[in-house]
């Protein structure tokens, strides 16, 4: 991909890679490339200074790679770090270079799903305790009621491989129940995490069926479309030969490659990525 300029997805994990998909199937002509930082995974529980450090050091690497564009597709990292690196490190290394995450194009849709005007919000507890659904989510609409749950052991479930086993069973219920307790009314609960989606399934069978379960893939493939066609400059920069790569910080990268497959649905053959 030497003279490629690819759009980079991030992640802390291959949770990301639930975004990477929608993304991919609908501009599919862009060149991606794809980096999960499952060495340092997960990142929900993890300090503001750390969370920063973790996301700038893969968005500088990406960067080297030669993206232009880089795409946050973990909620933690765009909590935490994304307003820090637009307003500070890019200005001074990279000015030209853009980096996006996934908060504010959801918040910018989340309140047309509901009919009640309650929704709930899972994420890890880095997301949760930034308040930055709250913030953005009132900014778009100021009439939402919008109730919080952080669910930190969702994420090691899945990036262990537990996401369909039996025992994840037990804390799929017990977060279920908490954010449910907080009112009667949610009849939205939002997967403010890209881990989440692999736990559908077992999210879908807690809840009762009118309360409609959003996964942010599409609506960040959607908004990130529209960012390029309102962005030609940037769109200008991006090589477009349908060409795609995986990148671990893992040096095993075939367990990568395992669950990749598995929720990227097609051919994935990582490669290492030497970051730390
Ligand atoms: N996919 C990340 C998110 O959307 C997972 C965070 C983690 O590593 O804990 O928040």
């Amino acid at each position: 991909m030497n003279n490629n300029k690819p759009i980079g997805i991030f992640d802390s994990g291959y949770g990301g890679l639930t975004v990477f998909k929608s993304i991919y199937k609908q501009l599919p002509h862009y060149d991606y490339l794809y980096l999960g930082d499952t060495a340092r995974a997960p990142y929900g529980n993890r300090s503001f200074q750390t969370i920063h450090q973790y996301t700038l050091e893969c968005v500088r690497w990406l960067f080297n790679q030669g993206c232009p564009l880089v795409v946050l597709a973990c909620n933690t990292a765009s909590a935490k770090a994304l307003r820090t690196i637009q307003q500070i490190d890019l200005k001074n290394e990279s000015p030209d270079k853009r980096v996006l995450g996934v908060i504010r194009p959801t918040a910018e849709v989340i309140g047309d799903y509901t009919k009640t005007k309650e929704i709930g919000v899972l994420g890890t507890k880095g997301t949760v305790n930034s308040g930055s659904y709250l913030i953005e989510i009132n900014r778009f609409f100021p009439n939402l009621k919008v109730y919080q749950q952080a669910c930190p052991l969702w994420v090691p479930l899945i990036e262990n491989g537990e996401f369909d086993k039996p025992g994840a069973d037990y804390f799929v219920e017990k977060y279920i129940d908490e954010i449910l307790s907080q009112s009667p009314n949610i009849d939205v609960l939002l997967l403010a995490c890209t881990h989440y989606p692999l736990l559908y399934k077992k999210i879908r069978a807690y809840l009762p069926a009118h309360i409609q379960i959003i996964s942010q893939g599409d609506i960040v493939a959607n908004s990130l479309e529209s960012y390029l066609e309102r962005h030609p400059e940037i769109d200008i920069n991006l090589t477009k030969n349908s060409q795609h790569s995986f990148y671990t910080t893992t040096d095993d990268t075939l367990d990568f490659d395992y669950y990749a497959e598995l929720f990227f649905s097609g051919k994935v053959k990582s490669s290492f990525a030497e970051i730390i």
